[in-house]
């Protein structure tokens, strides 16, 4: 293969034209009324994607699983937790998806499995076990404590003592969620085994969980102290964790995955990689036989600011290699939602930046109607990580809560009472009053997606920044002759747009004011506080 051609438009797929949803299926729609959401009820709302016009549907973890982390303590990697439906509802929710011309990704959870899976029940049953060295187990250092010092994301030591064999074992996330030895040869192929199980059944890709966690130091060396750790940040961050993740090893196992989905057509692997621009980019591997997608997530980890956003665009930009195809994520499952963090009057500058930017977005359900983090009580509190670190903020229960349909009981989510509660809002936020209103933030992103489906500088078009100073961001797509500039505003001030480097005649395309839609510009063009335009030169 010659990885210097240059790609032309057919040989774009699907997964870098189109644009990923991520549905939180507990939260997305409840068919049964027992409160969650379930594989019936994403079948249900299947008419909302095609109208939305989104390509590729992500559910997070759908498989058996004791939910200490919900759904992410895997205890079976090839079967339906209950709670959601059965493998008869997941074929049909494939065949449904497949048939309006949608795509499918799952979620792999291949770097730790449920304290409850099979595998590591037989593991720690003793240290002869068969199964012994696919987890991580150690000896207690010199002192008699933990091997060594890291830290556990979600609070505490890694590092859980086992009475039985009196050893330690190894725990990235919670002590339920134990790691698997991915240096094993027999780790490998039972996890590459589940992942031809899914791609047989038809499912379009998978989004890997925490990929960069998959090899540790092979030396177990301690972690350095972090000199800019403070208080009421995250007791993890009090450590850098140069030897527990991003190991150069990983880069071999995820070339693996790739070959295994590689004897497949069109199949994505998409990595959550927590990582600055330049490690980042290093998972897209050698030769580009890495994951199709790293995800990138720096519009979510960087402040809401357009100089800081405008270098990382440009950072990220320069340091994809040849080949490599670029995304962005505004939103997840983890993370606080993009309406709180940059301000309801922000989502839509968000929601144009998102989707006129060159590379796949990620869309997080609930974002396309400024769905914000909601309060949720102690009493409340599901998540394990705000049960294990109180009151500092860690939790993710606020950014997981119902989808908003519409104004009756529960926003039309559940005839039960909801896993977690919805906002009061929901009234008058909601999916069903947003479609009627073409002003609205969803009219808005319904908008642009079709935008970005018709134009070719959007999906796949070059990108050439405008420099820009204070809240203004500006840059240009074009492809095959077509060039639109989009200028957005994070600041509440109005401002004046000039540029020596553009022509600035043409017409507004999608504007974040609709009453400006249709409208022609000129050599300076208005934009107002915390507007978003995308004009198409003429
Ligand atoms: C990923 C998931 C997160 C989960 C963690 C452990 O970061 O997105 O929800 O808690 O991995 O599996
Ligand atoms: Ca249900």
């Amino acid at each position: 293969m010659n990885f210097l051609k240059r790609q032309t438009y057919m040989d774009y797929i699907w997964w870098q034209k189109g644009i990923i949803y991520q549905v939180y299926p507990r939260s997305f729609q409840d068919s049964n009324g027992d409160g969650i959401g379930d594989l019936q009820g994403i079948i249900n709302r299947l008419d909302y994607f095609e109208w939305l016009g989104i390509d590729a549907i992500w559910i997070s973890p759908i498989y058996p699983s004791p939910m200490a982390d919900f759904g992410y303590d895997i205890s079976d990697y090839k079967d339906i937790h209950p709670i959601f439906g059965n493998m008869d509802d997941f074929d049909k929710l494939i065949k449904e998806v497949h048939e309006r011309g949608l795509k499918l990704i799952l979620d792999l959870v291949p770097n730790h499995t449920s304290e409850e899976h099979l595998w590591f029940k037989e593991s720690r049953s003793s240290r002869t076990s068969s199964k012994r060295d696919w987890y991580l187990w150690k000896d207690p250092s010199h002192d008699g404590g933990p091997p060594n010092n890291w830290l556990s994301v979600f609070g505490g030591s890694a590092w859980q003592w086992d009475e039985n064999t009196s050893q330690y074992y190894y725990h990235a996330y919670l002590k339920e969620q134990p790691d698997l030895n991915w240096r094993n040869i027999e780790v490998q192929k039972a996890m590459f085994e589940v992942m031809h199980f899914w791609l047989d059944k038809g499912v379009d890709g998978f989004r890997v969980d925490v990929m960069w966690h998959m090899i540790k130091d092979e030396k177990w060396r301690n972690n350095p102290a972090n000199p800019d750790h403070k208080e009421g940040m995250s007791p993890y961050n009090s450590l850098i964790p140069s030897y527990s993740v991003d190991q150069p090893e990983v880069h071999e196992v995820v070339a693996k995955m790739r070959s295994v989905v590689n004897k497949y057509d069109d199949r994505v692997i998409i990595g959550e990689i927590y990582l600055p621009i330049h490690q980042l980019v290093t998972y897209y591997g050698m030769a580009q036989q890495g994951a199709h997608l790293p995800f990138n997530f720096h519009l979510i980890t960087l402040p809401w600011d357009a100089r800081e956003i405008a270098l990382a665009i440009d950072q990220y930009e320069g340091a994809l290699p040849d080949q490599s195809w670029p995304n962005w994520v505004l939103g997840n499952h983890d993370k606080p939602r993009i309406a709180s963090r940059a301000g309801l009057e922000q989502i839509k500058v968000a929601a144009i930046l998102l989707l006129t930017l060159r590379g796949t977005p990620t869309l997080y359900y609930g974002d396309e109607i400024g769905m914000q983090n909601v309060n949720i009580t102690t009493k409340e509190a599901q998540d394990p990580w705000e049960k294990n670190v109180p009151g500092i903020g860690l939790g993710r229960d606020p950014v997981r809560t119902p989808m908003q349909w519409d104004n009756t009981e529960n926003g039309g989510f559940s005839t039960g009472k909801p896993w977690l509660p919805l906002p009061e809002n929901y009234k008058t936020v909601n999916v069903k009053k947003q479609q009627e209103d073409p002003s609205s933030t969803l009219s808005l992103y319904q908008r642009l997606i079709s935008i970005r489906r018709k134009e070719k500088a959007l999906h796949v078009g070059s990108y050439v920044p405008i420099p820009q100073e204070g809240d203004l961001l500006a840059y240009i797509r074009k492809a095959e002759g077509a060039s639109l500039l989009i200028i957005l505003n994070f600041g509440s001030k109005p401002a004046s747009f000039r540029s020596e480097q553009v022509k600035l005649k043409g017409k507004i395309l999608v504007a974040s004011d609709l009453s400006k839609e249709g409208q022609e510009t000129e050599e300076i063009i208005a934009i107002g506080g915390n507007e978003g335009l995308v004009i198409k030169i003429i």
